[in-house]
């Protein structure tokens, strides 16, 4: 795989899960600076050879030292939680609209490429799966607003501007490295639960489908759109196989071996019944695969839950 080599590459959020195992990834052969304010981030996170800069994108003083003379920006920076954006909508708006428009006008000024991490959640309720990146957007959530604006902006400032930028819409990441919180992602709430024996929570009837994408295969997405000529674009980021969140449960309680019981509580605002990404975009023009299925995924993510 053709990898950035001698960039100097910033990467918000950088002591984040998706962030951090890109930093991992492009250390070695590149000068790498994290930008993260640690809310959810954690310093533990950034690997060696990386400079981290603790501080806020809002914050312009700090959004010019993490930018200056930048080749390349990975924007993984964001507030990731549905349900917390429909507690708080400004609050999402502002962290994950307004402070990447600010990043798009900094990366203009530097002319580096911007590869974003846009989400599944623009689309919605969708009409029918798999989703094709075309199809109709009415997202259900604040967070999906908003990554829905800023998807648009990056395709807008490469034709007004033309700044190289390439939207990746995530569908379910997961793997070693997300940690499990009241806001992180259903894989590391179930195996936290599964690993210590608590009752496992799906939320509503659990027959909502999910397309989960192991973060080597994020990562790998990534860098494909940091070398791409197509820019200006915007791709699906999955597998295009779906579980059930209740076969999720099922299969977790199943592989840990847990005395956890599977309950159910009241669904949750804001969310999607079906999601499962149509990948042929991403296949033919950036030659992505998915090469790690589920339970080869679950299996490495379990182990690293019994280890923490
Ligand atoms: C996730 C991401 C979001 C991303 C989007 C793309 C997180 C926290 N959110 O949103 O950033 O843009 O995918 O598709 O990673 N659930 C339970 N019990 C729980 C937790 C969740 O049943 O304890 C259910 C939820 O109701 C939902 C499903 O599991 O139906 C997935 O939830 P979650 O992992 O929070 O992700 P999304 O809302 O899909």
């Amino acid at each position: 795989m053709s990898q950035p080599i001698n960039r100097t590459i910033l990467i918000t959020g950088g002591a984040g899960f998706i962030g951090s195992h890109l930093a991992t990834e492009l250390v070695e052969a590149n000068d790498v600076r994290v930008l993260d304010n640690l809310t959810s981030g954690e310093r533990a996170k950034v690997p060696e050879g990386t400079t981290l800069i603790e501080g806020d994108l809002r914050d312009e003083d700090t959004l010019e030292r993490a930018t200056e003379d930048v080749d390349l920006i990975f924007h993984e920076a964001a507030l990731v939680s549905v349900q917390g954006s429909v507690e708080a909508p400004l609050t999402s708006h502002d962290i994950n609209a307004t402070a990447t428009l600010e990043l798009f006008e900094a990366a203009r000024r530097e002319d580096a490429r911007v590869v974003l991490a846009s989400s599944a959640a623009i689309y919605g309720h969708p009409e029918q799966v798999p989703i094709e990146e075309s199809d109709s957007k009415t997202p259900a959530s604040p967070y999906g607003i908003d990554k829905l604006a800023i998807d648009h902006y990056a395709r807008r400032y490469n034709d007004l501007y033309d700044l190289e930028t390439v939207a990746l819409r995530y569908f379910n990441a997961y793997g070693p490295g997300q940690t499990a919180g009241d806001y992180s992602g259903v894989i590391s709430i179930f195996c936290d639960q599964a690993i210590n024996d608590e009752s496992i929570t799906v939320h509503g009837d659990g027959g909502q489908t999910r397309d989960f994408v192991f973060i080597d295969d994020i990562v790998k997405a990534n860098i494909k759109a940091a070398t791409t000529d197509y820019v200006g674009m915007a791709y699906n980021v999955g597998t295009g196989q779906t579980v059930t969140i209740q076969e999720l449960a099922e299969t977790i309680v199943e592989v840990t071996d847990s005395a956890s019981e599977i309950t159910h509580t009241e669904g949750r605002d804001g969310d999607i019944r079906h999601s499962e990404a149509d990948i042929s975009a991403i296949q033919s023009d950036l030659g992505y695969e998915p090469t790690v299925s589920l339970s080869e995924g679950l299996e490495q993510t379990i182990d690293w839950y019994r280890q923490q």
